[in-house]
């Protein structure tokens, strides 16, 4: 399946992206102490014992550049003042489908060179210059004099730069939200007619126009208490006898910029209705808090608070809210992180490190926690505050004195939903955040 994402005029964001990554480059280079950068798109890879291979997807940094992410044994070699060369492999191969041709919009940034395959750009690494090379060791096994593999000081710099996004950037990922979010309609309409996961599955790849190569990452399409296992990662082919709840996290991709997107539902108005109510209402306020400036660890720890405040008022929890938190029992019910950088991956770059390139571990009762930065302007991140009853963490709580304080009943019958998670694609802006996700 191929569909391409049609964006209205992309040239006209896409060439000043290309004009600062060369700014960018160019700085990188001369702090690092290299005259070029060379970056491989990547190579296909066969299983272990096998001539089969897994779906290709290009590396980030090479998508970072060229809007082609499954364009294997692609060369991008940047220097200083010129134009960047591509050589694009275009393989003499009966077997698969021919690459698609270079289209002008992003074409016209680049000299570009047709090869057939990586012998015909072999010669470039051979140039006495002092060179850093991006690429996976094992496509580079030896390498010339001239080449650094993936210096760790040029890596560091490029991830910095990847998490403030340029209108490209935005851009696609604004467009990947609006594919998937028509994929999230479909599931939600095939949810109340009784599909069983899997069919829910397919009516979101139609509605997307997606197939499960081209996603950001595998789906999660959770029925009932399948909506307790965090990545469940399974699609039953039968329907369950009872619909309790539905758990969707899926999203889409556009020029390799992905779209992450949780979605819960439940088929009655009982409580378990009411919690998700409840918990949309918290991530909207957790989202509008995403503003320059803040401590994503703070907002962690507000969403926290807010799940806390939630099991109080639904009586699952007769502590004080502060009590709660004190005794880190909202883990139990929220293990994950609120959210995470978001771009060419889906668990984008430099989430843990600062703008100067400290280190920013998470707190140590929340290992899980993928963002610990500052917020600043145009940081793409998500918002995924969640409510989970985890049979394996419920156990672990019965048995410490905090299990006085739970109302086990109640937890009994909210065991068969599963759980909650509710998942939105923000824009950090100098004044409000933009809802990438609710606005599409
Ligand atoms: N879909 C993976 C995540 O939400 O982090
Ligand atoms: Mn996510
Ligand atoms: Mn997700």
């Amino acid at each position: 399946m191929r569909s391409k994402p049609q964006l209205s005029r992309p040239g006209e964001s896409y060439r000043p992206h290309v004009e600062r990554l060369i700014g960018q480059a160019t700085e990188v280079l001369s702090q690092a102490g290299y005259d070029r950068l060379l970056i491989h798109s990547g190579r296909p890879r066969t299983r272990f014992q096998d001539d089969y291979q897994p779906p290709f997807r290009a590396h980030p940094y090479f998508i970072h550049w060229l809007p082609l992410p499954r364009s294997p044994d692609c060369l991008l070699d940047i220097r200083p003042g010129r134009r960047p060369r591509l050589w694009l492999a275009a393989p003499e191969d009966f077997w698969h489908a021919a690459p698609d041709a270079p289209e002008d919009w992003w074409a016209q940034c680049f000299e570009i060179e047709l090869v057939s395959d990586a012998a015909g750009w072999q010669h470039v690494l051979d140039e006495v210059s002092a060179t850093a090379l991006i690429a996976d060791p094992h496509d580079f096994p030896g390498l010339g004099r001239h080449a650094d593999l993936n210096p760790e000081t040029v890596l560091g710099l490029l991830d910095q730069q990847r998490t403030v996004k340029s209108d490209w950037q935005i851009q696609c990922i604004r467009a990947a939200n609006r594919i998937a979010m028509a994929g999230h309609r479909a599931a939600a309409d095939a949810f109340s007619s009784g599909a069983s996961e899997l069919e829910i599955h397919l009516a979101y790849l139609h509605a997307a126009q997606h197939d499960p190569d081209t996603l950001p990452y595998n789906s999660i399409v959770a029925l009932n208490e399948h909506a307790a296992v965090l990545h469940y990662q399974l699609r039953d082919a039968q329907a369950p006898e009872r619909r309790r709840s539905f758990l969707i996290d899926a999203g889409a991709d556009c020029h390799g910029y992905a779209a992450d997107i949780t979605r819960s539902y439940s088929a009655d108005d009982g409580l378990f209705a009411a919690l998700i109510s409840e918990m949309d209402r918290l991530q909207q306020q957790l989202v509008a808090r995403m503003q320059v400036g803040r401590s994503y660890v703070d907002l962690h720890y507000e969403a926290h608070r807010g799940v806390a405040e939630i099991l109080e008022s639904s009586k699952i929890c007769d502590m004080s809210v502060d009590a709660m938190l004190e005794a880190n029992l909202t883990s139990t019910f929220l293990p994950h992180g609120l959210g995470h950088f978001l771009g060419i991956q889906v668990h984008d770059v430099a989430g843990r490190v600062g703008p100067d390139g400290r280190h920013l571990p998470p707190p140590e009762q929340h290992p899980f926690l993928r963002l610990t930065r500052e917020l600043q302007k145009d940081n793409v991140l998500t918002v995924e505050p969640g409510l989970y009853f985890i049979p394996q963490l419920l156990d672990r709580l019965r048995d410490t004195p905090l299990s006085g304080h739970i109302d086990w009943k109640l937890i009994e019958t909210l065991l068969p939903y599963g759980g909650i998670r509710i998942e939105d694609d923000v824009l950090v802006q100098l004044e409000e955040p933009v809802n990438l996700t609710r606005e599409a």
